[in-house]
């Protein structure tokens, strides 16, 4: 079975602190283990993440926006992720075909049956086998991704596009991610993130061990 774990949740939910750890984590017990993340896992998917989370004057349309994240995934599975899992190695990757489903289908409201279709086009088919979703407020997130921009070295008081977001968007991403969650229940674990990142670690651990060993 291809050990591909995914880490899922709204903005600042700490999906990127928790996949850092739990590659380290694995690192060190000594398993080979490759962390990548959507939609920049392959050079030609940060030139799309560049145009998707534009900073500057541009419209995108949702159908746009969905294009562009379904064609950064296609060019990630098939550079990236089926050779690593053909090489045996454990892949956790940081956002996939969930999100889409999320934020396009339950945040911007394109259609999710053809969604599934369109998802299982550019993922080759390919499917978790495990999702971690980090569940937590979208205010306890937003405020937390905010603090995380204004700490970077070139700050600029400007938010990435899903930053600017209402709450109200945030809210039915959030909701959409447990209802996925809901008809998948042997993929996905639940994990509460509202606690430090060292509690939620210890929620990660105790599911991941199984996992690979
Ligand atoms: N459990 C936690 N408690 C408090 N702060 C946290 C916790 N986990 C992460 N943080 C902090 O919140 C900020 C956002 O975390 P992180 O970048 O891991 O989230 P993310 O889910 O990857 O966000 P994004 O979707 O924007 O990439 C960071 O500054 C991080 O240090
Ligand atoms: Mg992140």
């Amino acid at each position: 079975m291809d050990k591909f774990i995914t880490f899922e949740g709204i903005e600042g939910c700490g999906k990127t602190t928790q996949i850092k750890m739990a590659g380290d984590y694995l690192s060190g017990t000594g398993i080979p283990v490759v962390l990548t993340e959507e939609p920049g896992g392959t050079a030609f998917g940060r030139k799309i993440r560049d145009i998707v989370l534009n900073r500057s004057s541009y419209d995108i349309s949702a159908e746009a926006e969905l294009l562009l994240f379904l064609s950064a995934r296609a060019q990630h599975v098939r550079e990236l992720i089926k050779p690593a899992l053909i090489q045996n190695k454990i892949v956790l990757c940081d956002r996939f075909s969930d999100a889409t489903m999320a934020y396009q289908g339950f945040g911007r409201g394109l259609n999710t049956d053809a969604l599934e279709a369109m998802n299982a086009f550019a993922a080759a088919s390919l499917k978790p086998l495990k999702t971690f979703l980090f569940d937590l407020p979208p205010e306890i997130g937003l405020s937390r991704a905010m603090r995380r921009i204004s700490q970077l070295k070139d700050f600029t008081p400007k938010e990435d596009r899903f930053e600017r977001e209402t709450v109200a968007f945030h809210e039915r991403v959030r909701e959409g991610y447990l209802r996925i969650a809901k008809d998948d229940p042997d993929r996905f674990v639940i994990i509460d993130a509202a606690p430090d990142v060292h509690a939620v670690f210890d929620q990660v651990r105790s599911c991941l061990l199984p996992l690979v060993t």
